[in-house]
């Protein structure tokens, strides 16, 4: 993600550490430091240093080695006065005050280290121009597809303008030899109109030409399609633009600045449930699922979460964790605004993005269709710049 870099600001010199000519720093950052080497960080808040200080006397019991510091003593805003490398730079040194420094091994911080290459996640910002593209005929069709590719792997969607109104042969341009699109209860392919006649199962929002907020497509499956390309066959006389947020940026954002509204989203199943006329299917599962430390989906459908039905003191708690990332995704500068003319299309990856369409007026008309992640990335992959 174009925004999530490492934040570094040296404030110390380069070392020898445990005999290999390797350069270390320490950083001193708001409420935490940083360890440096070559090639790894370590951050360690500075009421966990406090909390887990050596010190004989200060901290530790001379007799029994006991810890005697209890963490609820220590202030919240504790930092320290100075940091420094010792010893051959195999100790750490922080003076908290005049009377109490702590001598830290950096062997006891290697082995308990709890913020290893931790990547610090700005507030989304997005620049439309980083995600739309011409399409020339005159150019290589292989340029246009690896253009396409470098945009949906580095934000999540491509904006392609002037592609024409030939549905099939856009498809072909995502799916590798013999596979096929993701058919859904709508049908193979949807013609999102207010008129619509074509597709089954059209009592929804998205066959009316009401306004609809952010959300993810098809959350009440357990299996929801990876990828949905949304091509105008005409756009809507007044309103009807698209805008659309990157969701698994959005929460590792949040992650950032309320971690308990983070931990409650990723933790708490709720039910997505669609119910229509002939059509019904709910899956319970969290608004945000990880795998290994990152954002793996998002499932967000204001219009499909059942109520919910947590024990009485939970509630508030829930909803306000969901007013938090809410806020942080219905920001207009976290968002992509965009008005599909005929014969433009934009695909996105429907486990990281949102997407929006405001109300309009006059016989707009889109087509919908889905693809699995494997077949795009296996179809496109080839064509990344550095393989052509
Ligand atoms: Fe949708």
């Amino acid at each position: 993600m174009n925004n999530i870099r490492p934040c570094l600001r040296l404030v110390q010199n380069s070392i020898f550490f445990q005999g290999q000519q390797r350069f270390l720093h320490v950083e001193k950052h708001k409420d935490y430091l940083r360890l440096i080497n070559k090639n790894d960080t370590m951050d360690f808040h500075y009421i966990w240093l406090r909390h887990n200080c050596p010190t004989i006397g200060k901290s530790i019991h001379p007799k029994t080695n006991e810890r005697i510091v209890d963490c609820a003593a220590i202030p919240p805003e504790i930092k320290p006065e100075h940091v420094e490398l010792v010893e051959n730079e195999k100790k750490l040194k922080i003076t908290w005050s005049k009377d109490h420094t702590s001598l830290f091994d950096l062997a006891f911080l290697t082995s308990n280290a709890y913020g290893k290459n931790r990547l610090e996640t700005k507030k989304p910002q997005t620049k439309i121009e980083d995600i739309e593209l011409i399409y020339d005929e005159k150019n290589q069709h292989e340029t246009y597809l690896a253009n396409c590719y470098e945009r949906l792997k580095k934000y999540g969607l491509v904006v392609v303008r002037q592609r024409g109104l030939d549905t099939e042969d856009i498809i072909k341009d995502f799916l590798p030899c013999g596979a096929s699109v993701v058919e859904t209860h709508f049908g193979r392919i949807e013609d999102l109109r207010p008129d619509n006649t074509t597709n089954q199962n059209n009592d929804q929002l998205g066959y009316t030409n009401s306004a609809i907020n952010l959300h993810t497509d098809q959350p009440f499956i357990a299996d929801p399609p990876g990828m949905q390309l949304l091509q105008c066959i005409r756009s809507a006389d007044k309103g009807g633009d698209n805008y659309f947020a990157n969701a698994r940026h959005a929460a590792l954002y949040l992650r950032e600045i309320d971690p308990n509204a983070y931990y409650i989203l990723t933790t708490t199943p709720v039910h997505f449930h669609r119910k229509q006329k002939e059509f019904q299917s709910i899956h319970i599962g969290p608004i945000i699922e990880i795998d290994n430390d990152d954002v793996k989906q998002v499932r967000h459908s204001y219009f499909t979460l059942a109520p919910f039905n947590f024990p009485f003191w939970f509630t508030t708690a829930y909803y306000n964790a969901y007013r938090k990332y809410a806020s942080i995704l219905y920001d207009p500068q976290s968002q992509y605004r965009v008005k599909l003319e005929r014969g433009d299309f934009v695909l996105y990856d429907n486990y990281k993005m949102l997407h929006a369409r405001e109300e309009f007026t006059g016989p707009r008309h889109l087509r919908g269709i889905y693809f699995r992640h494997t077949d795009v990335w296996n179809k496109l992959e080839k064509f990344s710049k550095d393989k052509i």
